[in-house]
């Protein structure tokens, strides 16, 4: 079986014939010799070379996503051809010497495909119709949104991702070269991971890219580690539920999202609302209701394994940071939330034992990488979020409506999931949110875990994003060939 697919530059699933690879662009961006690896690898990420590993959210880098319109579709395709040749089919990410300076990535939305002429029918209507029609799905207002987010202007998307800027700058020329003005840049933004022993965390403070589900046959899965049929992530592979065009194979699709987080007024909420355990300082108790908030803590240990206090060698130990379930002996799976709230953002995404048998339809691939500057003294003092932060979020998946849009709008939006349980859950309070209205969640205190808290506001605000079709290597020489 070929598996492949293309994830912010990288393969999520290499094999040695069909793996997209890193096209060298220009003369200058040539393969280096390296001796430092390219990814960052914190501990509590899954060892290299894994599929957790090879995502964006991987690299010490700066990252740059570029949206795009295509100005001249057959300039275009014609350019496009010359980057193909370039890009290696064997897989150089996970070996340090083979990996290249700077990484180049290319995805098309529906108006970019209907723009180069292709119109076959990909068979997800969501995709088709973009993100900004499907924003009431998603019960969010648009008014926060990134002007060039709304409508369906946006053809395209490309990332180049490097951990050294220079080169970065020197790949994002040479894309400029070689696609010149086939293409016009209408938005940009540039990710970057956190410094020091941050990196691999997001803007809050948690350890991110822990839990992602494997495919059937790829390795063998972690302990805890969800596995699924190729068909989940790639289209038209098993179990894929959709018939496909079949030079579509391989590739995915891509919800792209910039989210905004509103990092010191996430930080007084918790402090205003410490969790009553005696004995504990402040700090811990606020620390305490932020774990509640997200099923981990800062560290990636789980609540459900670590429920009062941070346990830094299990949030770094891959073999034990995703082995729970929700399940203990002597607990009642329906009304127990002493160690980890329904309402927690992983328990809501992942609800594992809380659904019998456990769900293997709705899982998703992450890949985000943090955007914007660390939080100022100045913010921190007064608590009021003064310079843009956040993650650019992306999820890949082959059915935007069993994988993004169900898990935004069935389970995290979905004040009754997971249930039936002893008492309604309330939104995810991390990422839940119903069109501008207050939010409420349940469980945030270990000693009052039905406690309904009613939330101040969104902590996380959408900026917008775009669906895309992240098109396998085939895929690729087939869209720009027709
Ligand atoms: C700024 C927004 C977000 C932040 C800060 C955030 C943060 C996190 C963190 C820290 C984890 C735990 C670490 C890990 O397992 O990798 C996590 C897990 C997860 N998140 Fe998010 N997330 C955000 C948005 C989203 C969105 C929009 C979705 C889906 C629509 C989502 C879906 C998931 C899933 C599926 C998991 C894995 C749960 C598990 O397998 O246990 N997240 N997120
Ligand atoms: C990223 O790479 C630079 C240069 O090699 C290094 O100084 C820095 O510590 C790295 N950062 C992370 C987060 O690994
Ligand atoms: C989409 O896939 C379904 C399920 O295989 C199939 O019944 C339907 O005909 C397909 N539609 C298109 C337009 O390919
Ligand atoms: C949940 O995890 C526990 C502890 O690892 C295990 O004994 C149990 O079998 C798991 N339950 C299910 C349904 O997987
Ligand atoms: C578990 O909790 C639910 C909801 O409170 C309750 O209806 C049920 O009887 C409990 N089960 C056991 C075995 O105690
Ligand atoms: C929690 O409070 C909200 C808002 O007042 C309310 O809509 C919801 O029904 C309450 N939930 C529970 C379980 O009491």
């Amino acid at each position: 079986m070929k598996l492949s697919a293309l994830l912010g530059g990288l393969t999520i699933f290499p094999t040695p014939q069909s793996v997209p690879k890193f096209p060298a662009l220009g003369p200058t961006a040539t393969r280096s010799v390296r001796t430092n690896n390219m990814l960052i690898n914190p501990p509590g990420h899954p060892p290299t070379p894994h599929i957790n590993a090879v995502t964006t959210s991987s690299f010490n880098i700066s990252d740059v996503q570029a949206e795009v319109l295509i100005v001249d579709a057959a300039g275009f395709k014609r350019q496009m051809n010359m980057v193909i040749p370039t890009i290696s089919t064997v897989d150089i990410m996970l070996d340090t010497s083979t990996q290249p300076t700077a990484t180049f990535n290319m995805a098309l939305s529906q108006s970019g495909l209907d723009k180069l002429g292709i119109h076959d029918n990909l068979n997800d209507t969501i995709f088709s119709g973009g993100q900004f029609a499907d924003a009431p799905n998603l019960a969010e207002l648009t008014d926060t949104w990134v002007s060039q987010f709304k409508g369906t202007s946006i053809h395209g998307v490309y990332i180049t991702a490097s951990d050294a800027s220079d080169s970065l700058m020197q790949q994002n020329s040479a894309v400029q070269t070689v696609l010149g003005t086939t293409i016009s840049v209408v938005y940009s933004i540039q990710g970057q991971a956190r410094p020091g022993d941050q990196a691999g965390h997001e803007h809050f403070g948690f350890l991110d890219g822990i839990s992602q589900p494997t495919i059937e046959g790829f390795g063998t899965p972690l302990p805890g580690q969800a596995v699924v049929p190729a068909g989940t992530l790639l289209l038209g592979r098993e179990q894929d539920l959709m018939t496909r065009p079949s030079w579509a194979t391989d590739s995915s699709f891509v919800a792209f999202r910039q989210l905004k987080q509103l990092v010191p007024e996430f930080n007084t909420f918790a402090n205003d609302h410490p969790a009553s355990i005696s004995g504990m300082s402040q700090a811990q108790a606020a620390e305490l209701t932020q774990a509640r908030m997200m099923g981990r803590w800062k560290s990636g240990a789980p609540v459900d394994l670590a429920p009062l206090f941070d346990d830094p060698a299990l949030g770094a130990d891959p073999m034990r940071n995703n082995n729970f379930n929700f399940s203990h002996p002597g607990f009642n799976l329906s009304s127990n939330q002493v160690h980890c709230p329904f309402s927690a953002h992983i328990r809501k995404n992942v609800p594992r034992t809380d659904l019998n048998p456990i769900d293997v339809g709705h899982h998703i691939l992450r890949s985000g990488i943090p955007y914007g500057p660390e939080v100022t003294e100045v913010e921190q003092q007064s608590g009021q979020t003064m310079l843009e932060r956040g993650l650019l979020f992306l999820a890949v998946q082959s059915n935007i409506g069993a994988g993004f849009q169900f898990l935004q709008k069935l389970w995290i939006n979905n004040p009754d999931f997971v249930g039936p349980k002893s008492v309604k859950p309330g939104l995810d309070p991390i990422m839940g949110q119903i069109s501008g209205s207050a939010r409420f969640t349940i469980g945030l205190d270990p000693m009052d875990p039905e406690g309904n808290t009613t939330l101040p506001m969104q902590f996380v605000i959408s900026r917008g994003g775009e669906y895309f079709l992240m098109p396998s290597l085939t895929a690729l020489r087939h869209i720009i060939n027709s």
